[in-house]
C-alpha cells in the first residue's frame, strides 16, 4: 500500500525522538500526580525489587526511582542478595501486596537462576502489575478488556502514532515474541487495526516477510539483527533492542545506519524505546492508583 510518508528519493530517515516524547508525558503524568495530591491526597507509589547486583539492572532501577520521584510519586526500591531465595522474594511480594501506599510493584528481570519468575510474576496482585505481566492482565489485553498493559509496548505505539495516526489497514511485523514486549505489541497493534505477522527465531524467509512491513518492531535482542535492505521504503521502524557491545556501546537490533536511508521513520538507541518504558511505568502507576481508589483514570498523551 501507499503509505502518505512514502518516500520518493533515498534520504534519511526521520528520528522519532523518544526522549522528547518521554519528558512530554513524564510532564502530563507529573501534572496528573500533582491533581491526585491536592485533591485526593493521594500520592502513587512505586515498589521496585531487584534481586543481585546486575550492572544493568541496577541503572534502569536507580532510573525508575529517580524518574518516579520526578513526577511526584513515591518510590520504594527494595534490594535483595543474588542469593535470595524464592520464598523470600515471595515473601517481599505479599508484603508490598498489602501495603496501600504501594500502588504499582515491579519485579525487575532477569531474576538469578534460583528463582522462578513465573512463580514470582503470578503472586503480584494484578491491581498493582503495572509491568502488565500477570495472567489477569495478559488475559485482559487479550480479551480487549482494561487492564495493565506492559510498559514497553506502550510505549511502542505511541511512538508509533506519533508519526502516523491512523494505523488501520497496514501490515506490522514483529519480530520476537517475547512476553514482555513481542507479544503483548502485537496485540496492541491488532487493537490499531494492522495486520500483524509475528515472526521469532524459527520464522523463515524473514528478511522477505519483513520487506512486507509498514511498520517494523525489532524486539530480538541482537545487535543490528535487522538489515537495511530488509526494510521497505517509509516504512516506520521501532528498535526495541538494548545491546551493550564490549566496548559499552549501547546498539539496538536494527542496522540503524544503512535502516535510516531506507526508512521514513525510525527510532534510535539510545533515546528511543526506552525512555517511553519508563515514562509509561509512571503511566501505569498512576492509572493503577486512580482504579485502587475508584477514581477517573486520566487520558495520557
Ligand atoms: N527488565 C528489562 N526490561 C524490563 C521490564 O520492562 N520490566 C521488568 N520487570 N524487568 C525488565
Amino acid at each position: 500500500m501507499q503509505m502518505a510518508h512514502e518516500k520518493q528519493n533515498e534520504t534519511e530517515a526521520e528520528i522519532i525522538d523518544g526522549k522528547s516524547l518521554a519528558k512530554q508525558l513524564r510532564e502530563s503524568i507529573a501534572h496528573h500526580v500533582s491533581v491526585l495530591v491536592e485533591d485526593h491526597k493521594i500520592m502513587p507509589g512505586l515498589a521496585v525489587v531487584l534481586v543481585g547486583d546486575d550492572p544493568a539492572s541496577q541503572v534502569y532501577v536507580a532510573s525508575k526511582k529517580k524518574m518516579a520521584e520526578q513526577a511526584g510519586m513515591r518510590s520504594f526500591v527494595h534490594i535483595l542478595p543474588k542469593t535470595a531465595s524464592q520464598d523470600e522474594v515471595l515473601k517481599l511480594v505479599k508484603s508490598l501486596n498489602a501495603q496501600k501506599k504501594v500502588n504499582g510493584i515491579l519485579v525487575q528481570l532477569p531474576l538469578p537462576k534460583q528463582i522462578d519468575a513465573d512463580t514470582v510474576l503470578k503472586e503480584i496482585d494484578p491491581a498493582k502489575d503495572i509491568d502488565g505481566l500477570t495472567i489477569t492482565n495478559m488475559g485482559r489485553l487479550m480479551a480487549g478488556l482494561p487492564g495493565l498493559v506492559p510498559c514497553t509496548p506502550l510505549g511502542c505505539i505511541m511512538l508509533i502514532k506519533e508519526v502516523e495516526k491512523n494505523l488501520t489497514g497496514l501490515h506490522a511485523v514483529v519480530i520476537g515474541r517475547s512476553s514482555l514486549v513481542g507479544k503483548p505489541v502485537a496485540q496492541l497493534l491488532l487493537r490499531e487495526n494492522c495486520t500483524v505477522t509475528m515472526c521469532h527465531s524459527r520464522t523463515q524467509n524473514l528478511p522477505h516477510i519483513v520487506r512486507e512491513a509498514d511498520i517494523v518492531v525489532a524486539a530480538v535482542g541482537k545487535s543490528a539483527f535487522v538489515k537495511g535492505d530488509w526494510v521497505k521504503p517509509g516504512a516506520i521502524v521501532i528498535d526495541v533492542g538494548i545491546n551493550r557491545g564490549e566496548d559499552g556501546k549501547l546498539s539496538g537490533d536494527v542496522d540503524f545506519e544503512a535502516a535510516s536511508k531506507v526508512a521514513g521513520y525510525i527510532t534510535p538507541v539510545p533515546g528511543g524505546v526506552g525512555p517511553m518504558t519508563v515514562a509509561c511505568l509512571l503511566g501505569n502507576t498512576l492509572i493503577a492508583a486512580c482504579r485502587q481508589n475508584e477514581l477517573t483514570v486520566p487520558h495520557l498523551s
